[in-house]
């Protein structure tokens, strides 16, 4: 329709604390683009049908979050290698023939956080990732791409971590265990993707698994510190901090898929640590 902004909205159930209106509104406004960012509260058995409406409107692209980054899938006429990868979309972009492009910014997001903000070097280092479910999934590839020594997949379901680590395989060295496994050595980077900080829960990890110089990252994030960033520096590790960062990060690679433009992501970073009560979610 002539003289409309382009259209954008993050797909979820539930989806109302979502903060992508925000980030993406301050992206909007730093890079001088016009464009509306929505909230669609959409129910699974709904979703294949209010998203294909959305894009047969003229939306421009949405974001996916929970419970949906699977189903979004089958969406996607085309798919990039890392949505593939991942097993799961949080981002799709309508093409001009009218088709849909699937990605997944949630790894990159991770990784531009962790060596872009941080500086943290991840190559050659040990990493413990947490987690089997979605959000472990997503990160392992863009995490083998920067070589670390080896990532250890540990899962409180021990046989979901080695089925995870069987599928990256042949993309590095990657191996899956349960809690108890992992025996007394401390790791470089330890990465919490499991959801337990979202009901303040901590994984069973053994605390040997901490050193004094491990960095740990809770890919949760909430006011103040989560369960998981509280405990890590209890066990005496050198940093831990919360998910913020990657939130905004795969913001920032869904915009430039978007708009062709990636925006900064410091002051947006700043502007949502600083809101005095912020959502408590999880990327990924
Ligand atoms: P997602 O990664 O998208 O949240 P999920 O399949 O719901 O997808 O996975 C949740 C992850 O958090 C799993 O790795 C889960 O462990 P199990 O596979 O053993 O269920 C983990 N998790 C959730 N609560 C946990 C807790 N209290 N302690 C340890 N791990 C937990």
């Amino acid at each position: 329709m002539e003289g409309r902004v382009d259209q954008y909205a993050v797909v979820g159930h539930p989806v109302a604390h979502s903060l992508s209106p925000f980030i993406h509104s301050l992206f909007a406004r730093q890079t001088g683009q016009s464009l509306s960012y929505r909230l669609m509260d959409v129910a699974p058995e709904r979703f294949v049908e209010r998203v294909g409406e959305f894009f047969a409107g003229g939306g421009r692209g949405v974001n996916i979050t929970l419970p949906h980054k699977t189903r979004a899938m089958a969406l996607a006429s085309e798919l990039t290698e890392r949505a593939r990868l991942a097993g799961a979309v949080n981002t799709l972009a309508a093409r001009r023939d009218g088709t849909l492009l699937g990605d997944n910014t949630d790894g990159a997001g991770l990784v531009q956080d962790l060596t872009g903000n941080i500086g943290m070097t991840v190559k050659k280092r040990n990493v413990l990732l947490i987690g089997a479910g979605g959000a472990a999934r997503g990160v392992i590839a863009p995490l083998l791409a920067l070589a670390p020594r080896r990532i250890v997949v540990a899962n409180r379901t021990a046989e979901r971590a080695v089925a995870l680590a069987a599928v990256f395989a042949g993309l590095g060295a990657v191996e899956g265990c349960g809690f108890a496994d992992l025996g007394g050595e401390s790791f470089d980077l330890i990465i919490n993707a499991t959801s337990a900080s979202l009901t303040g829960e901590l994984p069973a990890v053994p605390a040997t698994a901490f050193g004094r110089d491990t960095f740990c990252y809770d890919m949760a994030y909430g006011r103040g510190d989560t369960p998981f960033v509280r405990w890590a520096c209890e066990l005496g590790c050198r940093e831990a901090v919360p998910g913020w960062g990657m939130l905004v990060e795969q913001a920032a690679e869904s915009f430039r898929l978007w708009r062709g433009v990636r925006p900064l992501t410091a002051p947006v970073l700043a502007a949502l640590t600083g809101r005095s009560a912020p959502a408590t979610g999880r990327t990924g």
